[in-house]
């Protein structure tokens, strides 16, 4: 059988189109959802990310409140400016987009601003300690996103050996835990792993999150394995493209046009020679990301409105 591309688009219209009818349902019975997206500076990967957010909300009759503080404010300007937002019960989620600017102290902004009832992005202690006991919660979306697409793909993750390579709060970690809860052996390797490839190979479902560019490679996987791409790093360096892609010319055409393209943190043609199922990117796993922040938000107004 030939290697199977995991279609995080499909899976990602195929959630959100199911949410449309519990939204319906909230319209009827009380109100749409709502969530606020904070975005605080303008950086260029987050515009994007907040962008695309924003948009699902519209396109799926979800409220959405955006508060765009410059780069340069305080930790104190900002908890003053995000008060009334942590006081509005109309809100159902609110989402600060991550990294914020260095001076920000971050956890004393999302424990003051995010009240556990509205941790859409399922990053507070709360959450992620509710995650550790495997009770109900919002679960951080992108590993969420990654679960909801082996289980829809039909991957048995259960006995099988998976590693996840990187420990972020907002992947890494969480993504280990919800492996673990479906019964999967996980190893999580980070950057003072020794021997990362010979880890990396002994993955039956390997999981890509450092952030580095096609930093994997064909060496780091098991023939066979199912790799899961999370990695996003936009290339402008025509050299690298052209190794990169040399397989793939509608790539090189399109970078031609563009002056950029996306790749992930494994060597793409690796993916394709070596794994049994891979995520492209881009097509992957970003667009599952937002579908889980809709599903996390509909969730919440449920509970809010009493309808779940
Ligand atoms: N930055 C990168 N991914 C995310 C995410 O899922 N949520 C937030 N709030 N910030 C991010």
């Amino acid at each position: 059988m030939g290697v199977v591309v995991l279609d995080g688009k499909r899976i990602s219209q195929e959630i959100q189109e199911e949410l449309k009818p519990r939204i319906a349902s909230l319209v009827r019975k009380q109100r749409p959802p709502a969530l606020a997206v904070v975005l605080v500076g303008d950086h260029p990967a987050s515009q994007i990310y907040v962008r695309n957010k924003i948009k699902a909300c519209r396109d799926l009759g979800i409220r959405n409140v955006e508060i765009t503080p410059p780069g340069d404010i305080t930790t104190a300007e900002l908890l003053k400016l995000l008060a009334p937002l942590a006081s509005d019960k109309s809100i159902d989620g609110i989402l600060i987009q991550m990294p914020l600017p260095k001076q920000i102290d971050a956890g004393l902004v999302t424990t003051n601003v995010i009240d556990p009832s509205r941790d859409v992005d399922g990053f507070s202690a709360y959450s992620l300690g509710r995650l550790v006991l495997n009770e109900p919660a919002p679960r951080a979306c992108t590993p969420a996103g990654i679960m909801e697409m082996l289980k829809r793909y039909r991957i048995a993750i259960a006995g099988k050996h998976a590693v996840v390579v990187g420990r972020s709060n907002i992947v890494g970690k969480p993504l280990a835990l919800m492996l673990l809860h479906e019964n999967a052996t996980v190893t999580i390797c980070h950057s003072r792993t020794q021997n990362l490839a010979e880890e990396c190979r002994r993955a039956d479902i390997l999981i890509a999150a450092i952030g580095k560019p096609a930093a994997l490679t064909a060496d780091h996987i098991k023939p066979g394995a199912v790799v899961v791409d999370v990695g996003m790093n936009r290339l402008t360096d025509t050299a690298l493209v052209e190794k990169l892609f040399a397989h793939d010319p509608a790539r090189l055409t399109a970078f031609a046009k563009n002056g950029s393209t996306l790749v992930g943190d494994v060597e793409p043609r690796a993916m394709q020679e070596m794994a049994s199922a891979y995520t492209p990117v881009p097509g992957g796993v970003g667009p599952l990301t937002i579908a889980m922040l809709m599903a996390n938000t509909v969730q919440l107004a449920e509970l809010h409105c009493g309808a779940s």
